[in-house]
């Protein structure tokens, strides 16, 4: 959570600072604060609140200076106030601190500065520690103080630091949130994620795990945990501000939304060659290595564990091999069976996500291959895999994951499809058959697209509701859990998913009279099946809204409403069957007035456990 910005050069910090924190909101918006040093010293002003709060207050009181460090808060240690808001000072407020990540030692290292030192702390978070650490080591080097706190501190940190007495420097450290370095001309920058810097520079040095930088305005020095200077190849950003724009739409979500299209095209037609042959640039299994894995884990959080459910029903399906999927949040903590007979796929649209990233540390310690389908480039989770497959779905800043979603899908049939080939599981004529059907799958879903207005008209209908059932069968179920899940975070109305065939096992005790229902009906051969649930619970007074592939006409005598789909292979229909329940979730949201792209209580990037 969190994001930090950090500016140094000839022109004002302010307008950066402000600038860069609104692009980066998306990782936390309970609060937010900068610090500068202008001729008179440090300066910090904080709010409680979204980043608005915080402009208003820099017109009141301008400040000019040419350095600064900013930050956006996702509130972990202490609640959302003022005091714990960032920047924290030490005790005489001539040293500042930004940080994203947590001190896991914070507790000791504070009782000791207490007790044993006599400083006074001002709010209730581990950040705070840090700029007092800092300042116990100061004597005139605020490299060498910062390089010195962070031997003791224990946790997971991106650091920004600036002090008063040396105004020319910015110091900033990683270990475990992610951190870059942008280049400028006469000015440089840190910042927690691209799109902060993208106005100002598409030089950008990605900061690895233990490193330390020092910023001058002409200068970015890099060193290694050893404490050796690194020569780091410069990363050039090649997509353009605007994908990182609403570009017309209501919303980061709606637009993100809309973008499926292109996002799937992205990620799915530089893959193949004019035979069909599959290309995954990143992943180096062969055939010998796939064989000899006798298990697969993949393991995830959220929506990207949802596009795991998924990856696993393609690669049982297409490539024979069983396969477990499992919340990262839990998969360290069973002692799971791994050995270096284990595959484990990593899903993560941040490449941060500290469970993941965590329960992949775990099984690559025990000799697993890791393998990670990840959209952000050069994230924590990329650089600690052996094998990466890019989602190239261009960054998403709404927070409920859309376009992420159905790129990991096909990646995940992808992989699917090279591994059935390479292990000779399946037929030629099949793979040619579901990979002609998959490149065809960008203009079925520009087709869902064109009726959004249907799912507008639904999603009046349901905007008052105060709870609402998805249910499916076969890879509908998976596809229930993610649109129960959209609808969840964004429109707050209490949501539940469930296997139709598990409904009689005690939830249909919740339907009674005008009870909402989601009903997925996309897989043909588990159709009659799902139209005997349907019936359950339309017999029961529920109102059953549908989700049917084209010409199944026959399932109006079940439902109330229909949102048809394209006709697809069973087995692709969730790319396409998850769109309508990502646009009325989007619509429910928006008529509820709620704030679409920033639902409360989330974050974009979870990096804490
Ligand atoms: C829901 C959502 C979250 C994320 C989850 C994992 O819309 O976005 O459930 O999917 O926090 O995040 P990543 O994919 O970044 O690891």
């Amino acid at each position: 959570m969190c994001g930090i910005v950090g500016y140094i050069g000839s022109q004002e910090a302010v307008p950066f600072l402000l600038d860069g924190l609104e692009r980066l909101e998306y990782r936390g918006y309970d609060s937010a604060g900068l610090s500068v040093i202008d001729g008179e010293g440090l300066k910090v002003r904080k709010i409680k609140g979204r980043l608005e709060g915080l402009k208003n207050l820099m017109l009141e009181e301008p400040i000019s200076a040419h350095v600064g460090i900013g930050h956006t808060r996702w509130a972990t240690h202490g609640a959302p106030t003022v005091p714990n808001a960032h920047p924290h000072l030490n005790q005489n407020g001539t040293i500042s601190v930004i940080h994203n990540g947590i001190i896991e030692n914070y507790m000791k290292i504070k009782e000791w500065l207490i007790q044993e030192k006599g400083y006074e702390f001002k709010s209730e978070t581990d950040t705070e520690v840090i700029a007092h650490l800092i300042d116990f080591y100061y004597d005139g080097d605020i490299l060498k103080a910062v390089n010195r706190a962070v031997e003791i501190m224990e946790g997971t940190y991106a650091l920004g630091v600036i002090c008063q007495f040396e105004p020319d420097k910015i110091v900033a450290v990683r270990k475990d949130s992610p951190l870059i370095v942008g280049l400028g001309e006469d000015a440089n920058f840190i910042a927690s994620d691209i799109p902060a810097l993208l106005k100002y520079t598409r030089n950008i040095y990605l900061i690895e795990n233990g490193e330390t930088v020092l910023l001058t305005k002409d200068k970015v020095t890099i060193w290694d945990e050893k404490g050796a200077e690194v020569k780091r190849d410069v990363y050039q950003v090649t997509w353009d501000i605007d994908s990182a724009e609403k570009e017309g739409f209501e919303h980061f979500t709606l637009k993100e939304i809309f973008e499926q299209p292109k996002a799937i095209r992205n990620t799915l037609f530089p893959r193949l060659d004019k035979n069909n042959d599959i290309i995954l640039d990143g992943i180096k299994l062969t055939k010998e290595d796939i064989e000899v894995f006798d298990r697969v884990y993949i393991v995830a959080c959220g929506t990207a564990y949802h596009a795991g459910l998924v990856g696993r029903f393609a690669i049982e399906r297409f490539a024979g091999i069983p396969v477990s999927v499992e919340v990262a949040s839990e998969f360290r903590y069973r002692d799971p069976f791994i050995d270096d007979k284990t595959l484990f796929i990593a899903v993560s649209q941040s490449g941060e996500t500290l469970d993941t990233l965590a329960a992949l540390r775990e099984a690559k310690r025990k000799g697993a291959r890791i393998l990670s389908i990840v959209n952000v480039v050069g994230s924590s989770v990329t650089r600690e895999s052996h094998d990466v497959l890019y989602t190239w779905a261009g960054p998403e800043i709404g927070v409920a994951s859309t376009k992420a979603y159905t790129t990991q899908l096909i990646a995940f049939y992808l992989i699917a499809l090279y591994m059935a080939r390479l292990t000779g599981k399946m037929p030629e004529n099949q793979y040619h058959q579901i990979l002609d059907e998959l490149k065809g799958i960008d203009k079925k879903v520009e087709a869902v697209l064109k009726k959004a207005d249907v799912c507008k008209a639904m999603a009046m209908l349901q905007k008052d509701n105060t709870s609402v059932f998805f249910m499916g069968r076969g890879v509908d179920v998976e596809t229930s859990f993610e649109g129960s899940l959209k609808y969840k975070e964004i429109s707050y109305i209490n949501s539940v998913a469930i296997a139709a065939g598990e409904l009689k096992h005690g939830t249909i005790a919740l339907i009674e009279e005008g009870t909402l229902v989601m009903a997925l009906a996309t897989q043909e051969r588990l159709f009659d099946k799902m139209c005997s649930n349907m019936l359950e619970v339309k017999a029961r007074g529920a109102r059953v809204v549908a989700i049917a592939q084209e010409g199944r006409t026959e399932i109006e005598k079940y439902a109330s409403e229909v949102f048809y789909i394209p006709r697809t292979m069973d087995e692709l229909a969730p790319i396409l069957s998850i769109i309508p329940l990502q646009l009325l979730a989007y619509y429910v949201s928006a008529a509820r007035g709620n704030d679409v792209d920033k639902p409360r209580n989330l974050a974009k990037s979870v990096t804490v456990e």
